[in-house]
Formats: C-alpha cells, structure tokens, sequence
C-alpha cells in the first residue's frame, strides 16, 4: 500500500505544559489512542507526578504501552516533537477571556521560552486562553516559523456548532461538517455557508430562527460550561480537539482544520492569530485556506480580528520583560 498514512514514529514524544483538567486530559487521550509518549509537565510540585502515575496504571487496562512522565523540570521534556501549552488560569464565571490575558502571558512566556530551550525544533499548540493572543505571544516568543506555532479553539468551536446542529437535526454528529472562523471568544464566526450535513447545506434542513439560536449558543459554547461547572471551564471536548490536532501533525494527515494561524494579508488580516481553515500536517500549517466569504461574514470576521488586535497591544509588552 503507497498510500497509508503512516503510523507514528514509536518515538513520538509530546511534552503537555499544565497538568489541570485539560493538560491531565489530554495527557490521556494521547496515551490511550496510543499517539504518543507524553510528558506532562506543571508548575506545582506533585501534581503532574501524581497525574502520570495514575495514568499509567491505567495502561494494562486501556491496552497500549505508551508512558507517561511527570515533572516540573523542562530537561526531561528535552527532544520533544510538539509542545502543547495549557498552563494558565481557566476562566471563572463572570470572566472574559480578555480579564486573563496579562497573567496567562505571563505562564504563556515563561513556560514556552523554557520547554523549546530542550525542545527547539517543537511544533507549538497553543491552547491557553485568550486564546489568539497566546497564540501570537506563542509565536513571537518561541522564534519558530509561523507553519509550527497554531492555537486550538476553531475545532473545539466547530465541534460545539456540530453537536447542536446534530442534536437539532437528530443525526449523528459525525454526520455534520461544521465550520467556525475568527477569534475564540463572543465575535467568533461560525459560517453557516460552510457547514452542511452529509453534505446539504445546514440553512435547508432548519428555519433561520433555529440556525440563529445554534449559532447564538456556539457562541456561547464555553460560558455555558463554565456557568453549569462553577468552578474551572470545560475540558473533554478541549482536550479532544487539542488530540486531534496532536494527531494530523503526528501523523501527517494533511487535515483541514480550523485553528489560530499567523495571518499575513489572507482575508485582509496582517500580523494577528486568527482561526481560519487550515491544513495540517507533519510539518505543521502546510496551508492557509482563503474562503470566499458573503460581505456580512468578511465583515463580522474583520470585527472579531479588530477585537483580537485590540487585546493583543495589551500583552505585547510581556515580550519585552
Ligand atoms: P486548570 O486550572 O485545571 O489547569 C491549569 C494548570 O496550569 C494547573 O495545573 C496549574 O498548576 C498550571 N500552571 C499554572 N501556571 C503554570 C506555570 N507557570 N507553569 C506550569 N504550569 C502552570 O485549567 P484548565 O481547565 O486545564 O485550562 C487551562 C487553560 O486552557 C486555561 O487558560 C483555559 O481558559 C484554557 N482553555 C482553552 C480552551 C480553548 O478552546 N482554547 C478550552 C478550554 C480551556
Ligand atoms: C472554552 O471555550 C473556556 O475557552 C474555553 O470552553
């Protein structure tokens, strides 16, 4: 066969920066779907330790034969092929994504600058909140080329798009291809134009009124979680969408995918991350994908872009320190 994909290299490493609910979960997705081994590092003492040695009694039974270490040291992270960063404070209820940008650039930073010291040829996955901020001081800090620096939220936002319209439809969500562009947060831009199921056009199978009200609730996709949990947002469907990024690079899938990439002109938008359709592969963003989009979607894709830039003039300053 010529044209397999072909199966991860035996010696896949991916250091996981944050051993909270999402790192601690995705930690785990990688292991049991049998990708990578997985370094998990964090801040606090005990903590990513005890993570790993919980998830690694748990090999014999999940069946795969992946380790998993913890730490709080970078150097046993050393020569690991993507970085995924979701160290940081989670959103509490009542805040924006924007209240955490000062202090997660900070984490963003200095957990960066430390884990591509052992690391240097790491693809980055950005997944800490705000989200294309991060992304940008991901990128700017870490010296790399735009391709291997990308944030996570459009795939996490386009499965929230999808679940409701399945849920709407009674169909199954594998049926349903949905795409969400712009930043991750309230301006975000689901493309009802660009999502169909089973290949129909979303508009044909759901009055305007409905769509509208799917759209509204993506939307609000991560507030509703954190609204219901109290404490800490949402993890699952972050780690899962965090894996399936992991997984088009490890093993060079070549999917197109939504997810923060460095703009630099496409869709009128220069030197910002921002979620647009992307393909992924070994190498990282092989490509940006330029939609053609109605006047109102360009418009509202240019309203969360100015929304993004505004926030990032803020966290610029914490490359100089
Ligand atoms: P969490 O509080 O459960 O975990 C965060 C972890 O980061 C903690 O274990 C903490 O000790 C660690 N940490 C803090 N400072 C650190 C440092 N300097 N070095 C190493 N580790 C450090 O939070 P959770 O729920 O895992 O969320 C993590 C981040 O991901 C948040 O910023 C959250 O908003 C974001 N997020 C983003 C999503 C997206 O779509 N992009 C979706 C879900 C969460
Ligand atoms: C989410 O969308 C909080 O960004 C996080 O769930």
């Amino acid at each position: 066969m010529t044209n397999a994909l072909p199966l991860p290299r035996r010696s896949s490493q991916v250091t996981v920066v944050g051993a909270g609910n999402v790192g601690s979960t995705l930690a785990q997705r990688l292991l049991e779907r049998n990708l990578a081994d997985v370094v998990l590092v964090d801040i606090v003492a005990g903590r990513p330790q005890g993570v790993a040695l919980d998830l690694s009694q748990a090999a014999g039974s999940e069946g795969h034969n992946r380790t998993i270490v913890g730490t709080n040291d970078y150097q046993d992270t050393a020569n690991s092929d993507i970085v995924v960063i979701t160290a940081g404070l989670p959103r509490r209820p009542g805040m924006t994504r924007d209240d955490l940008t000062q202090v997660n650039g900070k984490i963003v930073v200095d957990t960066l600058r430390q884990a591509l010291a052992v690391s240097p040829g790491a693809s980055v996955i950005v997944v800490t909140n705000p989200l294309d901020v991060m992304t940008y001081l991901a990128w700017r800090v870490s010296g790399l080329p735009p391709q291997q620096v990308m944030g996570m939220a459009g795939v996490l936002d386009s499965a929230r798009f999808q679940t409701f319209i399945a849920w709407e439809l009674g169909v199954p969500p594998q049926d349903v291809s949905a795409m969400v562009l712009g930043g991750h947060g309230d301006l975000m831009v689901p493309l009802p134009s660009y999502t169909t199921v089973s290949g129909i056009p979303v508009a044909e199978l759901m009055p305007a009124s409905r769509l509208q009200a799917l759209i509204d609730r993506t939307r609000n996709g991560g507030a509703e979680i954190v609204q219901l949990l109290k404490q800490g947002g949402a993890y699952y469907a972050p780690a899962s969408s965090a894996c399936v990024m992991v997984e088009a690079i490890l093993r060079n899938q070549r999917r197109i995918l939504p997810l923060a990439a460095h703009l630099t002109g496409q869709y009128g938008l220069e030197d910002l991350c921002l979620g647009v359709p992307c393909r992924l592969g070994q190498t990282g963003i092989e490509a940006i994908l330029e939609l053609s989009l109605t006047p109102t979607e360009q418009a509202a894709l240019e309203r969360s872009a100015a929304a993004v830039k505004e926030q990032l003039q803020q966290a610029l300053a914490l490359l100089e320190s």
